[in-house]
């Protein structure tokens, strides 16, 4: 048995759900509703959920720990599914602080237990916590085994999704697989939302930039008969396992998941506010199947990224600054280009009352990424709208339609 007591400065107000796996496997993650920014970037209006899970058998796991905003609840949790059992390993799927925080506590609660990662792993132990745990620790390797008795598992590698230190684990016997950062979502577990969405914005905006290592991750996981996949956050998927791994093979191998257009705009008095509405309708008239539109200097950056990838088209609108681009739109392109947006057709919009020089600086940044169609064209707007420049808007839209 281990004591649930907690440093004051760790207690946070935090709600507790408890999905149920099995009997033997039994969930002890925490949904936290008091953060409004995960990874102090990313809001999260639904909360998030920290997943932790105990396996019961001759040998007791426990799948990683949580974040240090849920310690208190976590370990209330953690102490009640092990009742008068203590663990015999901790099984380290991932070193970010939002699993590993309560690792030096548990570690020094249980000094038998033994700590379960690979060669990357442990030095990042000693980087967070002052020490490798090296007498205790079990270094595996990808496809190692480790039988807790009836229950069996199996660990394999997947650097980059989202850390260098990053595995999964199979657990042959139930066929479940503990899937680390993969299929996570923004939420907490007691709020009901659609899944799609925020995974979807979870995914490029957390791990958009490896799509590469998701890919070897799906090759390594395909072969696995998977029952459940327990990931480190949203909800444990137990139904329909082919929907949710069909959107991992598009959103890693960077296709559109769907055909439709994002206008992102950056307009600083509205003048280009109002081309990109324009080009809106046009762009609906012209028969796109789906519009969407945002306004980069209100809009939550992660959604907007997350639109520029879910759709086929994407359509820049931004005002001339300082002989550049408007910082919101720069600042966009910057998020695009760091999660290594591509393969995806593109029509660019300025505005500019002297010298306009969004168009160029836009295009520059776009040249850096892979596989973009652009359309040749650059609407170039003169402080407002005109009736040539309404023509130009109506040229694009056909013709970023086209391309
Ligand atoms: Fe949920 Fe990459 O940590």
């Amino acid at each position: 048995m281990i004591s649930a007591s907690v440093p004051s400065l760790f207690r946070k107000e935090s709600s507790i759900m408890k999905p149920v796996i099995s009997d033997a496997i039994v969930y002890i993650g925490v949904s936290d509703h008091t953060i409004d920014l995960f990874e102090n970037q990313y809001p999260v209006p639904n909360g998030m959920a920290y997943n932790s899970y105990v396996i019961l058998d001759d040998h007791v796991a426990v799948m990683d720990t949580a974040d240090v905003r849920v310690s208190e609840a976590w370990r209330e949790n953690l102490s009640a599914a092990l009742g008068d059992r203590t663990p015999d390993y901790l099984i380290v799927s991932h070193m970010e602080p939002d699993h590993c925080a309560n690792i030096a506590w548990l570690a020094e609660q249980c000094p038998d237990m033994k700590i379960v990662g690979n060669v990357r792993t442990f030095p990042m132990l000693k980087q967070f916590f002052g020490q490798d745990y090296k007498d205790r620790a079990v270094l595996v390797k990808d496809g190692d085994i480790l039988s807790l008795g009836t229950h069996t598992l199996q660990f394999f590698t997947a650097p980059m999704v989202h850390w260098p230190e990053v595995m999964v684990t199979y657990e042959q016997s139930e066929k479940v697989l503990f899937s680390a950062d993969a299929f996570g979502k923004f939420g907490a577990l007691d709020v009901e939302e659609d899944w799609t969405c925020e995974a979807r914005r979870y995914y490029f905006n957390i791990v958009g930039k490896y799509g590469i290592q998701v890919q070897a991750l799906l090759k390594k996981a395909a072969p696995l008969s998977i029952q459940t996949i327990c990931p480190l956050h949203g909800p444990i998927l137990k139904e329909n396992l082919g929907f949710y791994l069909e959107k991992y093979q598009t959103w890693s191998s960077y296709q559109p998941e769907e055909e439709g257009v994002f206008i992102a705009y950056a307009s600083i008095h509205g003048h280009t506010k109002e081309a990109a509405l324009l080009l809106e309708s046009l762009l609906k008239e012209a028969g796109a199947p789906h519009v969407s539109i945002a306004d980069l200097s209100r809009a939550d950056i992660a959604e907007c990224v997350e639109d520029a990838f879910r759709y086929s088209h994407l359509v820049l609108c931004s005002s001339s600054y300082d002989g550049g681009i408007f910082p919101p739109m720069e600042d966009f392109l910057h998020h695009l280009q760091a999660k290594a947006f591509q393969n995806r057709k593109v029509a660019l919009v300025e505005n500019g009352s002297w010298a306009p020089s969004a168009g160029r600086g836009m295009k520059a940044i776009l040249d850096t990424m892979k596989d973009l169609t652009i359309c040749p064209d650059i609407v170039t707007i003169r402080s407002a709208l005109s009736p040539e420049s309404e023509e130009g808007l109506r040229n694009l839209s056909k013709e970023l339609l086209a391309l």
